[in-house]
């Protein structure tokens, strides 16, 4: 054997035992069932609805919901969440919850007079809280 291709024969020998190595290591979240094989959806799980914000943990994070979002209908007409989350002097607390002036400002940088248009699917960014364990284990600091 020529030496060149003796060291392409050892490369392509090594790589092979690694991703054999790698494939062994991997666990599927869904666990040893085939692709096709359709599984019992995973439990449905209740949201804390606390009324207690989630602390933040990375700066511009989208804060996570601290109320149950199940009935307020988001569409192309309506959006519910605007009920409580515009602001409207004269309402109730509980129902006057300002959202933060990036929401105001359009694709283009100016500051409009309205909800810009990026921001009317609320839950694009903002989800209720569960409390799920995490999937996989993750060395994540927070920024405090
Ligand atoms: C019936 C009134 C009401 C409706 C409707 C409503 N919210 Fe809220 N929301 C509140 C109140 C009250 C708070 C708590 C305010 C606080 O913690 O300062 C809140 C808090 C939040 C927060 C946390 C804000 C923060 O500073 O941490 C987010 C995010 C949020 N709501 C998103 C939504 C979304 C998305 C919808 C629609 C799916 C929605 N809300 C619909 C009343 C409402
Ligand atoms: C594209 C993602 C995105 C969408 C869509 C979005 N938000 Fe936010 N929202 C954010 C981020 C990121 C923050 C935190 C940074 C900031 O305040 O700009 C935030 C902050 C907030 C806060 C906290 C304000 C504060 O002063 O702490 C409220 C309340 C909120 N959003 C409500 C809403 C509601 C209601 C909608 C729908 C009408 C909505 N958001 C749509 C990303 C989004």
């Amino acid at each position: 054997m020529k030496h060149s291709s003796f060291i392409v024969f050892s490369i392509a020998a090594i790589l092979i035992g690694l991703a054999g190595q790698v494939a062994a290591d991997l666990n599927s979240l869904r666990g040893a069932e085939a692709v096709p094989t359709t599984l019992a959806a995973p439990k449905l799980m209740k949201f804390i609805n606390d009324k207690e914000n989630v602390e933040r943990t990375f700066e511009e994070q989208p804060p996570l919901t601290p109320h149950t979002n199940e009935k307020y209908t988001i569409n192309l007409q309506t959006n519910k969440c605007l009920d409580c989350h515009m602001k409207q002097p004269g309402k109730d607390e509980a129902k006057s919850v300002e959202m933060s002036e990036s929401h105001f400002i359009g694709r283009d940088g100016v500051k409009l007079d309205r909800l810009a248009g990026g921001r009317h699917f609320c839950t694009q960014c903002h989800v209720p809280q569960v409390d799920a364990k995490p999937l996989i284990g993750s060395n994540f600091q927070t920024v405090k």
